[in-house]
């Protein structure tokens, strides 16, 4: 009788271990095992069947039928993490050797990063870095700088209107010139600051004009500031941007909240000034418009023009990658085509 029981546990744990090895799906896995292992299963039956032995071998026989039952539930287990790992699709063929996919990463837009590169330059001279509203009142847009209405100047730059509420006229900010006297306000004088930031025009668009586009504002007032200042300053900004010393000169214009206003060009970094198809041959490249603050301006920020003077600018950062990287068309800027920005 022992043997009977003896051989039909030999032969039900060789059989289920056979059934193990060629299981492939979890689902089968655990058909074998409530077949074998359940409260229903063929061991468990035979372990009932115990009391049908005489009793001096019933301990025996009990002993052996449980080990082969935990080191069968032990197989079952192994078995079900085998099947689990091969289910995540090719890590049982991962090959630690083949090159990676490297995956798609995002990064700076070309703007963005000029503009990063220029805050840190200005922040290593002492200047604070400023964030302005893009939406913006007529009056930090015009009336603070000297622009009142029905002044010509407005005609400069074309503006997008917004709706108007009964005694403020709101603007999208045609330049990062509002900051100027908001910064004075906020922080008073002396003062360095410069502003990134986007801004707005109602124009038609063409290869170098985009209704939205990028500059960075730049306003420093002490006792004392002359033009020297300024173009010392220019010079110096330019110099980190380029990576080279480069020659600056300034030539008067007009702009309403500077006086006297300049546009400063500097010597052609292709050609070293002797002409080339970069500077339309005339060895200059005209860079962004600045000068010395208008008194009017230095009031409308609350710093008395008699005690204090400062100097200014506003340069087109969209202008400077284009410059940088050879664009010929802003549009491409805010087209959004990846095969555009993937070279950057
Ligand atoms: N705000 C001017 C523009 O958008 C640029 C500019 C010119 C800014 C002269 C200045 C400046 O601060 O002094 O065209």
């Amino acid at each position: 009788m022992t043997d009977d029981l003896n051989r039909e546990l030999e032969r039900a744990v060789e059989q289920a271990r056979s059934a193990l090895s060629s299981v492939s799906t979890l689902d089968e896995l655990e058909a074998l095992e409530t077949r074998v292992l359940g409260r229903k299963g063929e061991l468990t039956g035979m372990l009932r069947r115990i009391g049908t032995l005489p009793p001096e071998q019933r301990g025996p026989f009990g002993q052996a039928a449980n080990r082969e039952k935990s080191a069968l539930a032990e197989a079952v287990e192994a078995r079900r993490e085998e099947l689990r790992n091969a289910s995540l699709a090719g890590v049982r063929d991962f090959d630690p050797t083949t090159p990676g996919i490297r995956p798609a990463r995002g990064h700076q837009h070309p703007v963005l990063a000029i503009r990063r590169e220029i805050e840190e330059i200005f922040l290593s001279m002492g200047f604070l870095v400023l964030d302005g509203p893009e939406v913006e009142t007529e009056h930090y847009n015009f009336e603070a700088l000297n622009i009142p209405g029905h002044h010509p100047a407005r005609d400069m730059q074309d503006t997008f209107w917004l709706e108007t509420a009964p005694d403020v006229s709101f603007v999208m900010r045609t330049h990062t010139s509002p900051m100027q006297v908001r910064a004075m306000e906020r922080f008073g004088v002396p003062i360095r600051a410069v502003v990134p930031g986007r801004v707005y025009r109602n124009e038609t668009c063409d290869a170098t004009h985009e209704a939205t586009f990028h500059q960075v504002e730049g306003l420093v007032v002490d006792r004392g500031i002359s033009v020297a200042h300024l173009k010392g300053v220019m010079g110096a900004f330019l110099g980190r941007l380029f990576g080279r010393e480069v020659t600056v000169r300034l030539r008067p214009h007009y702009f309403p909240f500077v006086e006297p206003g300049f546009e400063l060009d500097f010597q052609c970094v292709h050609c070293e000034g002797a002409g080339c198809s970069v500077c339309k041959r005339s060895g200059w490249i005209e860079m962004l418009g600045c000068g010395m603050v208008h008194p009017r301006v230095l009031e409308a920020g609350g710093a008395d023009p008699e005690e204090f003077t400062g100097f200014a600018f506003g340069v087109g950062i969209d202008r400077l990658a284009m410059m940088r990287h050879v664009i010929e068309d802003i549009r491409h800027f805010h087209a959004g085509d990846l095969r555009f920005f993937e070279q950057f």
